[in-house]
């Protein structure tokens, strides 16, 4: 199976591991913890930005995109990185933030009109920031600035050539440096309309209910506009066969636009689905068969920096028919850092949002049961949640815990044939046909019978003699 169809880890690099003693990870401490990677058995790694940068949203405003924020090492590091990676047969995935730029990126103040403005007394529309409130903010007087995130983050005019050549000449930079591929940072805000009309207020969702503030509008103009195929050209034309995966906020049907020039884009429904028998199947019915998809165009994710961890979503008891599910879909299934072990809730559930801000679900790995749990030496800059009952090393000597269950599985995926279908099953349980295995989950809340076939894995270990399918339960069977 090619890497592209398999398992990309996620790496949040001020969270893997400390490396020079300051409570903040970076990429040389990246580079020592890559056994555990090979060991469990994934194909790449995606690194949330490391550039250097403000930190208004930790990472996601660049202020220059061809250099290593000094928090975060050096570009010897990164090559080093990349080299040890490579010898391991690991590809090595950056996150392209091309919508907009830092405030402080001295494009916005040498090239003010690589960006997009406005002239007079109001913004010129109703638009609104992802983060809540207006998408403009006043520069001076009567000149305001779009931003789709944090006013700290002015969008790039992709109308202006210029703008587009720059990024390109990024992406050729980090090629050429021995990036494998690209997670395409909010890909779906670079395009607006040039007209800069109002979004309609409508009854209709907006396709997926993301946030509040957005519900009620129909938000047509302020993003993913028809001319976003001339831009994703230019950024596969600098790419050449790097993988790019886009990161599109709109219903999985609706990405066929954004798919003629990116390899995989992420399936939203599944991320924001709830532990529900008809949600789920749904939201995987539609990232691998919907409108203009085919199977290996989806991303999966059941977490990622942005959203819960997913066993909070689904429960600790479907945590591993959760996982079994990700790692038998089409295309591409992503990993983030710590869902191996079950990282995430501490005792008392996810930590409260005014303690940790948009880092909720960005605490440091948990590498063994000491204090500071193998992560630093130096206090952690966000703390631990659970480190002595949740740690890699304590379950990698445990060859029935959860991280020996993911690498098993991953282990299994590299076998799996392509091909896939939804099956027919109880109301309950989600099945489906993929090359030669069938995949049987119970999300319902009544017990199942396994379907037939020889059950190659199972999240329990008495399903083989019961071929019960309790809730919480799942099994891949051969067909
Ligand atoms: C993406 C990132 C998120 C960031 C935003 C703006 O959604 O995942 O963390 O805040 O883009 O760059």
């Amino acid at each position: 199976m090619s890497w592209r169809n398999g398992v990309v880890y996620q790496i949040y690099p001020r969270s893997f591991q400390d490396s020079n003693e300051d409570g903040v990870g970076d990429l040389a401490g990246i580079t020592a913890r890559l056994d555990h990677l090979t060991w469990l058995g994934v194909d790449a790694l995606w690194v949330s930005p490391f550039y250097p940068s403000p930190l208004a949203d930790f990472g996601y405003d660049v202020s220059d995109y061809v250099d290593v924020d000094p928090m975060f090492g050096s570009m010897p590091d990164f090559d080093r990185l990349v080299a040890a990676a490579h010898e391991r047969g690991l590809k090595v995935l950056l996150d392209l933030v091309a919508c907009h730029t830092s405030i402080q990126h001295a494009w916005f103040r040498d090239h003010p009109e690589w960006y997009i403005w406005s002239q007079g007394e109001r913004p010129p529309n109703n638009w609104t920031s992802a983060f809540g409130g207006a998408a403009w903010s006043r520069f001076q007087d009567d000149k305001w600035y779009l931003h789709s995130f944090y006013p700290e983050q002015p969008d790039l005019d992709w109308r202006n050539p210029d703008v587009v050549a720059a990024m390109q000449e990024v992406v050729r930079f980090w090629v050429a440096r021995g990036a494998d591929g690209f997670r395409l940072d909010a890909i779906d805000r670079l395009a607006k309309d040039p007209e800069l009309r109002d979004d309609p207020l409508s009854d209709e969702p907006f396709g997926l209910p993301l946030l509040d503030h957005e519900r009620g509008r129909d938000l047509r103009y302020s993003r993913n506009a028809e001319w976003i195929g001339e831009a994703l050209a230019a950024i596969r034309d600098a790419a050449g066969d790097a993988l790019l995966i886009g990161e599109v906020y709109l219903p999985a049907a609706k990405h066929a636009r954004y798919l003629e020039h990116l390899d995989r884009s992420f399936v939203f429904e599944l991320i924001l689905s709830p532990w529900e028998p008809g949600n789920l199947r749904a939201a995987i019915a539609a990232g691998a068969t919907g409108e203009g998809r085919s199977g290996p165009g989806a991303a999966w994710a059941l977490s990622n920096h942005d959203f819960g961890r997913f066993p909070t979503r689904f429960g600790r008891a479907n945590e591993r028919a959760a996982a079994l599910m990700l790692m038998t879909l089409p295309g591409t299934a992503t990993l983030y850092q710590g869902d191996e072990i079950g990282q995430g809730m501490g005792p008392g559930g996810d930590p409260p949002y005014d303690r940790v801000g948009r880092d909720m679900f960005r605490h440091p790995m948990q590498w063994d049961g000491t204090p500071r749990a193998g992560f630093s030496s130096a206090e952690p800059w966000l703390p631990l949640t659970d480190p002595a009952e949740r740690n890699v090393a304590a379950q990698r000597e445990d060859p029935d815990s959860l991280l020996w269950f993911w690498r098993e599985l991953i282990a299994l995926r590299r076998d799996l044939a392509p091909g896939f279908r939804m099956l027919e099953s109880d109301p309950g349980v989600i099945s489906y046909e993929r090359g030669d295995n069938v995949v049987a989950v119970n999300a319902g809340d009544a017990p199942a019978v396994v379907p037939p076939g020889e059950i190659v894995l199972a999240t329990s270990a008495d399903l083989s003699q019961s071929r019960k399918l309790r809730p919480g339960d799942g099994v891949l069977l051969t067909r």
